[in-house]
């Protein structure tokens, strides 16, 4: 039997809904359920009626969908993948700046772990950051782990905000010089990036979104051709829906190792075995549901 129709079969069999990151290989984006950015696939996870979710991502991600449906099964198809922008920040190390800054609030961009989200006031994701910020009743903000969102949203509100030194050591390749090349050769071009990238290469772009935000620009715009700053994957969705225009990316390092480690033959084989599970302690599982409700609420 061949792999996707043994993938079918085994969803039917597991009452099982797949999701997958913009940022995954093509072959899992073409046979998930739910394609989408890190906002909508929470909304979905918590949304799902599937008895189980295969959550085709990096760990931070399934630990999401872990925490937003605890009465459900969550996959991981592969263990491995993880995030180092998340891993520059630990509950502890949160909790050393908290007590510098006592008369802050916490924003934690859901780029970290369950522990990390546990100890702050409210998650947000790329799309939501500047909305989170704004509708919290603080006027100092401790937002982390992203140091280049922290200045995204910085730019875009009078509260002050303390950032943390993290940084997605993908989207951080991109430098200044690469958007000045691209636009000198393609001059035609819209030029549309992640908040993750560096600010002097967000202060050149059109346009700043999340992924998903990217590829409704990338619909909505009039131009033809379209320079991208931010991870590769994005390209599946970019060419199926906009089948009239062509991408560029800024740099041909625009791929997240981690994120390219699911395949489809590990998504069959956790539903298969029901392996890789996704656990979250209860007390943190709860403390971190808070930050993550809070964000749904708002945004
Ligand atoms: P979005 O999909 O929310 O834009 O986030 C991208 C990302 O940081 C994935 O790690």
């Amino acid at each position: 039997m061949d792999l996707v129709t043994r993938l079918e079969e085994l969803k039917q069999e597991r009452n099982a809904v797949i999701l997958a990151h913009n940022y995954q290989i093509d072959e899992v984006q073409a046979h998930a359920d739910f394609v989408g950015d890190s906002f909508e696939l929470s909304r979905k996870a918590a949304a799902t009626d599937a008895e189980v979710v295969v959550f085709c991502g990096v760990q931070f991600m399934a630990e999401s969908a872990a925490i937003l449906s605890p009465g459900k099964t969550v996959l991981l198809p592969e263990a491995r993948a993880g995030c180092p922008l998340a891993d520059t920040i630990t509950p502890e190390s949160l909790r050393e700046k908290k007590a510098a800054y006592p008369q802050a609030k916490v924003v934690c961009y859901v780029n970290s772990s369950a522990a990390v989200k546990a100890e702050s006031d409210v998650c947000c994701t790329s799309s939501n950051a500047v909305q989170v910020v704004e509708a919290l009743d603080a006027e100092e903000i401790l937002f982390v782990p992203d140091a280049n969102l922290a200045d995204y949203v910085a730019k875009r509100t009078r509260k002050k905000i303390i950032p943390w030194n993290g940084h997605c050591i993908t989207h951080y390749r991109v430098t200044a010089e690469d958007v000045r090349k691209a636009r000198a050769a393609r001059p035609e071009a819209v030029v549309v990036v992640h908040p993750e990238c560096r600010p002097e290469v967000v202060a050149l772009a059109d346009h700043v979104a999340s992924t998903s935000g990217i590829i409704r620009f990338a619909g909505e715009t009039t131009a033809l051709e379209i320079i991208v700053g931010t991870e590769m994957g994005i390209l599946y969705r970019l060419e199926r829906e906009c089948p009239d225009k062509k991408f560029f990316f800024l740099s041909p390092g625009l791929v997240c190792r981690n994120m390219k480690m699911t395949t489809l033959e590990k998504v069959v084989r956790v539903l298969e075995t029901m392996s890789n599970v996704v656990r979250v302690p209860e007390d943190t599982r709860r403390q971190a549901y808070a930050s993550l409700a809070r964000m749904l609420e708002i945004a």
